[in-house]
């Protein structure tokens, strides 16, 4: 048997190899995207080891069944981006990591609230641009511990952050449109979505992209936000209306936001070699605000992560072409 993993980055490339080397099993790797053109390249092989925001389409799994590709291992959790059913019509069975360290993200979320809460990008800003040195009213931050912090999304990242908010004092109050029956009296929700948004200081998403959730953060839901609020998003782009949240920043709606997924992520945000520049002309706005954090899809990225990513992704695809049970179906 043998494997390729698409879109690998160079500090996945240890852990790929040290995986084929540990298990004898050759396995390519490739910095491309997985497309219906990219897919050639993986022509022979047994299955594939992907990661990537771009859409899985139609197209490339009718390619997936005519190079007679049966298998493809995620290396990360959303599935929002892959055609279920054209995978199921085109008989290719996919599998996803979906606790590979959610910690990590939780604990970026984190950073970016007290980043935001303390005002640090004003600092920053003044010292960066202005090559001033200097207290300034703009620096007066406010404690976590003062904060109501509202978690959308109770699942395994919003739980995690919820410990970590409630670590630092916060008073912690959440919304999930699927609640856990007993949450032990750690947290408790609120009794509708707009509650939340109206109560919060700071908000926090950890839900998947739904169909349901398009542009759930829009203008009206930022109107509904205290003008004092934070707002955090490490959970998938298509859930906030860009251009709404560009005009909540500038209107005086809300007072911050930490931007790490974005609407439109191209292929090349994925691509750890890239050196071209920055084109989009939200991230280029967003980028020059004193009260914005944003960052490149990265709130995953630590070393725990990617061993697990790699590691699980790649134990999937032996595990389904050895016909053994496989935890993480995806369908
Ligand atoms: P999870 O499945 O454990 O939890 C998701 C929770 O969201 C569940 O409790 C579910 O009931 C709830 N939910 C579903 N739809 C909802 C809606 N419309 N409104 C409110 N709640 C809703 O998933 P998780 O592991 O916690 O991951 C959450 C998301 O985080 C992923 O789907 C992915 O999009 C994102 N993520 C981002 C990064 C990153 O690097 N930025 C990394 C991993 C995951
Ligand atoms: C995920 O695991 O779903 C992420 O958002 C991480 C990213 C590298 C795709």
């Amino acid at each position: 048997m043998k494997f390729i993993a698409y879109n690998v980055r160079d500090d996945e490339i240890p852990f790929i190899e040290k995986w084929g080397k540990d298990h004898q099993i050759e396995v390519a790797y490739t910095t491309t995207t997985l497309t219906p053109e990219t897919i050639e390249e993986a022509k022979g092989y047994d299955g594939i080891s992907g990661l990537q925001t771009i859409a899985y389409t139609k197209e490339l799994f009718i390619a997936f069944r005519k190079l007679g590709i049966k298998y493809l291992a995620l290396r990360n959790v959303g599935v929002d981006n892959l055609d279920l059913q054209a995978a199921a019509d085109n008989g290719v069975k996919i599998t996803n990591v979906p606790a590979y360290s959610p910690e990590s993200i939780a604990e970026f979320a984190v950073t970016m609230a007290l980043f935001l809460s303390r005002k640090v990008g004003y600092m920053q800003q003044q010292l960066r641009q202005k090559q001033e040195f200097h207290f300034s009213p703009d620096f007066m931050g406010r404690l976590i511990s003062e904060q109501t912090v509202g978690i959308v999304g109770t699942g395994r990242i919003g739980q995690h952050a919820i410990r970590l908010f409630k670590g630092l004092g916060a008073k912690v109050i959440a919304y999930d449109k699927y609640p856990i029956k007993d949450t032990h009296g750690e947290f408790h929700y609120t009794t509708s979505f707009q509650d939340l948004v109206r109560q919060s200081d700071i908000i926090s998403l950890h839900m998947p992209a739904t169909p349901d959730n398009y542009h759930e953060f829009n203008h009206e839901t930022f109107e509904l936000m205290k003008n004092t609020a934070l707002f955090i998003n490490t959970a998938r782009g298509s859930i906030v209306d860009t251009a709404d949240l560009i005009f909540a920043l500038q209107s005086g709606e809300i007072a911050g936001a930490g931007i790490d997924t974005i609407e439109n992520e191209s292929a090349d945000l994925q691509d750890s070699r890239s050196t071209k520049q920055v084109t989009d002309a939200d991230v280029i706005k967003l980028s020059m605000m004193p009260n914005v954090l944003i960052t490149p899809h990265s709130a995953f990225h630590t070393t725990r992560s990617v061993m697990n990513m790699v590691n699980i992704s790649m134990d999937h695809l032996k595990a389904m072409v050895e016909g053994k049970p496989v935890s993480d179906i995806v369908d």
